[in-house]
């Protein structure tokens, strides 16, 4: 599959079977969050691998749709701003970009192994804070489940290319 066909394959996936994450699947996926890039090569992030079984009643503060806890797997990526570049003449931190990029890494390669996810960023902090005994600097960023899709696509357009391009 090539990268693009992955992309048109990718939907955010609200339903999941109750079936488990091969653990060679597992390892591919994080094997991707490795591989990504982040500015310059700082790599302040960590990815938290989450039981949902064993952390249903947690996972129901942080997210409450059911379908989260449907996946057997929930990835959350978590940034650690002190350690992350900060453009020094503006002191913007990127922290938060380099998190979205692992999530993407992720996020595509378990397209790619068959596998759903979701971005979730509509999450409650301090329960998950909680969950992953977070230090103050660490910083969650996205979640996502990971699991065999048992939900269709829902309808969502994307603007034309005219629209969101333009050359100059
Ligand atoms: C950064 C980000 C955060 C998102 N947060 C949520 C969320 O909290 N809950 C949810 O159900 N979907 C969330 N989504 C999914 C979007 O709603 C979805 O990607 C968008 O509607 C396009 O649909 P598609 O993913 O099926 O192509 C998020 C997506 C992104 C990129």
């Amino acid at each position: 599959m090539s990268v693009l066909e992955t992309i048109e394959k990718r939907y955010s996936v609200r339903g999941y079977e109750d079936k488990e994450v091969e653990e060679e699947k597992l390892q591919k996926i994080l094997k991707a969050a490795q591989l990504a890039p982040t500015g310059v090569n700082a790599q302040a992030f960590k990815v938290y691998v989450i039981d949902t079984k064993k952390n249903a009643d947690k996972l129901k503060e942080v997210y409450s749709a059911e379908w989260l806890i449907e996946a057997p797997i929930v990835l959350a990526v978590v940034s650690k701003a002190n350690d992350a570049w900060i453009r020094p003449w503006d002191s913007v931190n990127i922290n938060e970009i380099d998190a979205t990029i692992v999530m993407d890494h992720m996020i595509l390669e378990a397209t790619e192994l068959g596998l759903g996810t979701c971005y979730i960023a509509a999450f409650h902090e301090r329960p998950l804070i909680d969950l992953l005994k977070l230090s103050e600097e660490e910083h969650p960023v996205l979640l996502t489940p990971v699991g065999y899709p048992n939900a269709e696509p829902r309808e969502t357009g994307r603007k034309s290319l005219e629209e969101l391009v333009e050359y100059i």
